[in-house]
């Protein structure tokens, strides 16, 4: 079948990694099913991957890719979720510590097909088109958990988002702003950040500029650069969620910060498969989609990952197989 896969590893050069091409059709164990790939999202997490950050040599070649929309066998539409979880795990698969997610240790997404426990499919509601839904499973659990489940966020607060045109900074915008939240931005593109706006952003500053006011919560997925503005912008008792770090993991604190003005510092890693459907119900419901920045063939897998390398998009890169 058609995959778009690592053959290697490049910390520098992450595209020289990626080959589209053919690979075996996936082994599906007992418990597993096959879903037919109509559409595939790709994640920095795809880069990091070819960088060799969570995967290892050893496995390759890896089927990239963790989100997808498809058919199962029996003609049932569906989402995958993207955490697989030791089988007799039964708590939040995210505390898993055998969890791992789908092109880490099983092919990934980026195929025709893809096999996946059959306890990770969840039904896709007719409402969302496959594109819409595979971009889901990864980037938009991960920012419905950091603002619902991490944070707490309520109607009526202030929430800043670090980085305006990242898979998660644009789920992170809609989803809290359909919620009722104030949600401030920062970008250093003029460009998204007027974009931003029309995701129901209140508010676009430039990176690291000083705010109006300091708020409830921040959103912090862009790490060492964002860091020490992430912790001045938030007001006493108040809570920054971090689950990612795209300009570097190795950011100085201000301890003194920290436990003077009490604030609450939380991890948070994707989400589980029962937030995901809670996720897909608020879509249905507030007739929220995401933004797609680009719909590709899988064929030209390259020209996607590039964009993102770049930096160069505005929400989701789609590939269709
Ligand atoms: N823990 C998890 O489960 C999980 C899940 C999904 C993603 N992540 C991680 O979260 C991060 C974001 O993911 P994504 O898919 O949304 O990636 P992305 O598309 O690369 O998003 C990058 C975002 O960061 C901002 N940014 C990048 N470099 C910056 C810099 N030097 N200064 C200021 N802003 C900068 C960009 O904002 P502007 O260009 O608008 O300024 C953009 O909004 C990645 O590191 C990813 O691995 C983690």
């Amino acid at each position: 079948m058609f995959a778009a896969y690592a053959s290697a590893l490049d910390a520098d050069d992450p595209l020289s990694g990626l080959t589209v091409g053919e690979r075996p059709e996936p082994s599906v164990p007992g418990d597993w099913t096959t879903v037919t790939v109509r559409a595939t999202a790709l994640n920095h997490h795809d880069l990091w991957s070819l960088r060799g950050v969570g995967l290892d040599e050893k496995r390759l070649p890896m089927i990239l890719g963790c989100d997808a929309a498809g058919v199962t066998d029996d003609g049932a539409e569906v989402l995958v979720h993207a955490v697989v979880s030791d089988p007799d795990w039964r708590d939040d698969e995210t505390l898993d510590p055998k969890r791992s997610l789908l092109s880490e240790r099983f092919q990934g997404t980026f195929a025709e097909r893809v096999a996946v426990p059959r306890r990770n499919l969840v039904p896709k509601p007719s409402a969302l088109s496959f594109e819409e839904a595979a971009c889901l499973p990864t980037a938009w659990l991960t920012a419905y958990r950091m603002l619902f489940t991490q944070a707490q966020v309520v109607p009526g607060q202030t929430v800043l988002v670090q980085g305006a045109g990242g898979g998660v900074a644009t789920a992170l915008v809609a989803l809290g702003a359909a919620a009722g939240a104030r949600m401030w931005v920062t970008s250093r593109d003029p460009e998204r950040a007027s974009r931003v706006l029309s995701l129901g952003a209140a508010e676009v500053f430039g990176s690291g500029e000083r705010l109006p006011a300091r708020v409830d919560a921040v959103m912090e997925t862009v790490g060492e650069a964002t860091w020490q503005h992430s912790l001045r912008s938030l007001r006493p008792g108040g809570t920054v969620v971090v689950s990612g770090a795209t300009s570097g993991y190795a950011a100085p604190t201000e301890l003194n910060r920290v436990f003077f003005l009490q604030l609450r510092v939380l991890g948070s890693t994707m989400g589980t498969r029962d937030e995901l459907v809670r996720l897909l119900a608020f879509c249905e419901r507030t007739g929220l989609r995401p933004p797609i920045h680009q719909v590709l063939p899988l064929a030209q897998a390259r020209d996607g990952f590039a964009a993102l390398e770049n930096g160069d998009v505005f929400g989701k890169v789609v590939f269709t197989p």
